[in-house]
């Protein structure tokens, strides 16, 4: 059977829209769920209403509590048959209640080499830092801030000249990849984890 894939977004939406094109191209073999949004007219949203996927903003601002606002998403999540939720570019720290409703079905993309530079601004830490080599970084979302099992990764080069921008278009392309071919190996059943351990099954 088919796994429906849903996403939580914030923003611009790039990893989302690379991700819906391979479900609907069936590179990916999945169904579309739901788009969730925490933050209002971001061009995620727009994206998904082009390409016909039901989409909601939830404003985590009518919700007493964070674990109030997720539960209005687990509930939406669980009106679309959602086995996946993939966390593209969403900018809210998800709860222990969250993440125990998905426990391990809950795959995030970050843009360094984790474990270094978790939390925001990730290539300007690895930038500030003088690696000189970042890339980016798939795995399970668990309790902590992008310490979660690790699915896949991908290095690009860091150069002398690298500004924010030159260094985070550089990773947001292998991300797009990284993060297909995550949701994708977790859709064909490819992906066995242990403890915090992830094995591919070839
Ligand atoms: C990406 O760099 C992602 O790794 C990070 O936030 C950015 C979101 O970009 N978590 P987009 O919304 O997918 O275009």
């Amino acid at each position: 059977m088919k796994k429906t894939v849903s996403f939580l977004v914030s923003g611009r939406g790039s990893n989302f829209h690379a991700v819906a094109k391979a479900i609907m191209k069936g590179t990916i073999p999945a169904k579309m769920g739901v788009v969730i949004s925490d933050t209002e007219g971001v061009r995620a949203l727009d994206i998904a209403q082009e390409l016909s996927i039901p989409s909601f903003f939830i404003n985590p601002k009518q919700y007493k509590s964070r674990q109030e606002h997720e539960k209005a998403m687990v509930q939406l999540l669980g009106e679309y048959n959602t086995d996946v939720v993939v966390t593209a570019g969403y900018m809210r720290l998800l709860t222990p209640y969250f993440v125990h409703e998905f426990k391990n079905k809950i795959i995030n993309i970050h843009p360094a080499l984790l474990p270094a530079f978790p939390g925001t601004h990730a290539q300007r830490q690895a930038l500030e830092y003088g690696v000189k080599i970042s890339g980016c970084t798939t795995h399970f979302i668990d309790e902590g801030t992008d310490s979660g099992p690790i699915i896949l990764q991908k290095a690009v080069p860091v150069y002398d000249d690298d500004t924010e921008d030159t260094l985070s278009a550089r990773i947001l392309k292998e991300e797009h990849q990284l993060l297909i071919e995550s949701v994708r190996l977790f859709c064909k059943d490819k992906i066995v984890i242990k403890g915090r351990k992830v094995y591919i099954v070839r």
